[in-house]
C-alpha cells in the first residue's frame, strides 16, 4: 500500500503514538514536520479531536489559511473547511468532492498552501469496505525520474492558474458548488508559478502542476501547454509514485503540498453513505 520512493524515503508513512488533543511540545512538533517533509504524507491514527485542537495543531506548523469558498466553513471556524456529502436542511454542509482531479492546494494563489491536514469524522463503509480513498502522489520522485535534459528544460518553465474557469466548469458539469461571487473572482487572479520548483525545507526538486487550475504555460499555444501538463499529470501520478489512503474515522492526514499531489475518489460512494471531513490548511511562501 505505501509507494518505495528510493531506499530510505516512502510517500505515506503512519504514526500513532501521538495525541493530537493535548498540546505537543516542540520537539514532536520538529519530529512530525521532519516526517512530513520526508515522506509528503503523514497519516495520524486513532485521533479524536475538536476544531479547536485541529487548528491549535495546524498552527504549531504554519499561519492558518482560510478558503475562498466560504460557502462551506465550518460556522464559527472559518480555518475550518468542511468536505462532505451531507445535507443538512436541503444544503450541503461542505464541498461533496474538494479535489475530483489532481492537484496541490490554493495552487491558484501566489502563496499556495504548505500542508493541508484532512480529518475524518465520517467514513462510508459499504459491505465492510471504506470507500472515498484520497490518493497522493510524489512529485520529488516524479521529477527523479525525468532524464537529465528533460529536468533542464521543464525548469525554465512558468505554469499559469486560473482558479475561477475550472471552479465554473465544475459548477456547470453537475457539481453542487454554489457560484462564486465576484469579489471571490476577483481575490482569485491568474498566478504564474515555476514548473518545477524547489522545496523550502528539504531543497529538493518537485514538479509543480495542478490539473484543473492549471490553464496553461507561459511562452507556449493553450493548446500545447494543456497537452505539456496533461504528460506531466501523467507522468507523476503513474503508480510506482503513488500512495492511495484508505481511510478510518479518525484518522489525521498531513500533506505537503509542494512535493505531492493528491486526488480524491469520490465516485465509489452516494448517500445514504457519508462522508465528512474537515480540513484545516498551513499557508505557504512563494514556489521558487
Ligand atoms: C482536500 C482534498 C480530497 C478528499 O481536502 O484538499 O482534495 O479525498 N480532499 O477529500
Ligand atoms: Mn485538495
Amino acid at each position: 500500500m505505501t509507494a518505495v520512493l528510493d531506499d530510505n524515503a516512502r510517500l505515506g508513512f503512519e504514526i500513532s503514538d501521538v495525541d493530537l488533543s493535548k498540546p505537543l511540545d516542540d520537539a514532536t512538533v520538529e519530529r512530525l514536520e521532519n516526517e512530513i517533509v520526508r515522506h509528503s504524507v503523514v497519516v495520524i491514527r486513532d485521533q479524536k479531536i475538536t476544531p479547536e485542537q485541529h487548528k491549535a495543531f495546524g498552527a504549531r506548523l504554519g499561519e492558518l489559511a482560510i478558503h475562498v469558498a466560504k460557502a462551506y466553513l465550518l460556522p464559527g471556524h472559518p480555518e475550518v473547511y468542511i468536505v462532505s456529502n451531507v445535507v443538512e436542511n436541503g444544503r450541503n454542509i461542505g464541498v461533496s468532492d474538494a479535489g475530483p482531479t489532481w492537484h496541490s492546494d490554493f495552487s491558484y494563489l501566489p502563496a499556495p498552501a504548505k500542508y493541508s491536514l484532512l480529518y475524518a469524522l465520517e467514513v462510508p463503509v459499504i459491505d465492510g469496505e471504506p470507500k472515498g480513498d484520497t490518493s497522493f502522489a510524489s512529485t520529488f520522485a516524479a521529477y527523479d525520474a525525468l532524464p537529465e535534459k528533460r529536468k533542464r528544460e521543464l525548469e525554465s518553465l512558468k505554469v499559469i492558474y486560473r482558479y475561477g474557469d475550472q471552479y465554473e466548469k465544475r459548477r456547470q458539469s453537475g457539481s453542487q458548488l454554489v457560484a462564486l461571487t465576484g469579489e471571490q473572482r476577483q481575490q482569485t487572479p491568474d498566478v504564474m508559478h515555476p514548473m518545477v520548483r524547489t522545496h523550502p525545507k528539504s531543497g529538493r526538486k518537485c514538479i509543480y502542476i495542478s490539473d484543473g487550475t492549471a490553464a496553461g504555460v507561459v511562452g507556449m499555444a493553450e493548446s500545447e501547454g494543456r497537452q505539456l501538463i496533461r504528460e506531466l499529470i501523467d507522468h507523476c501520478t503513474q503508480p510506482r509514485f503513488v500512495y492511495r489512503h484508505r481511510w478510518r474515522v479518525g484518522d489525521l492526514v498531513v500533506w505537503d503540498n509542494c512535493s505531492s499531489l493528491h486526488k480524491a475518489n469520490s465516485k465509489d460512494y452516494a448517500l445514504p453513505y457519508r462522508r465528512r471531513m474537515h480540513r484545516v490548511t498551513v499557508s505557504g511562501s512563494v514556489p521558487f
